[in-house]
């Protein structure tokens, strides 16, 4: 079933010159950028953004990680684009990433852990609307 799904290149990733070896990981699989955009999130976007977890612990710290700096979001087609895309990107937890996943070769932490990817197509409608319904 073709899908479409989000990503969000995040700060640490953007800082380390990583954009394109991100991006072209997806490319290379056969998901086509259907729609790119860098922004950098406000903070009122960026509580929209991740409000499902704004009873966390750790919501402040990724509302404050997630608008320090700019990000490059990108809609990805393809099949199974949202489950196929989570397993490319690996483990929340960096450290713990299987290599051969985004975050397993390139990351160590958890808060700063290089991408995010839309968990559900509830999530992909949601997050796309704050991302790119914005004049951001
Ligand atoms: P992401 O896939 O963007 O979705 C929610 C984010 O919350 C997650 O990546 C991490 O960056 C962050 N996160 C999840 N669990 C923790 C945690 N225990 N401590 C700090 N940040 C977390």
């Amino acid at each position: 079933m073709v899908e479409q799904t989000l990503i969000i290149v995040k700060p640490d990733a953007v800082k380390r010159n990583l954009i394109g070896k991100i991006l072209t990981r997806f490319e290379e699989k056969g998901f086509v950028i259907k729609n790119i955009k860098s922004l950098n999130l406000t903070s009122e976007q960026a509580r929209e953004f991740y409000s499902a977890h704004k009873e966390k612990p750790f919501f402040e710290e990724l509302v404050s990680f997630i608008s320090s700096h700019m990000v490059v979001a990108c809609i990805l087609e393809g099949s199974n684009a949202i489950s196929t895309v989570r397993l490319l990107i690996g483990s929340t937890t960096s450290y713990q990433a299987s290599p051969g996943t985004i975050r397993g070769d390139y990351g160590l932490g958890i808060t700063e852990n290089i991408i995010h990817a839309s968990d559900s197509y509830e999530s992909f409608i949601k997050e796309s609307g704050v991302i790119f319904d914005s004049n951001t």
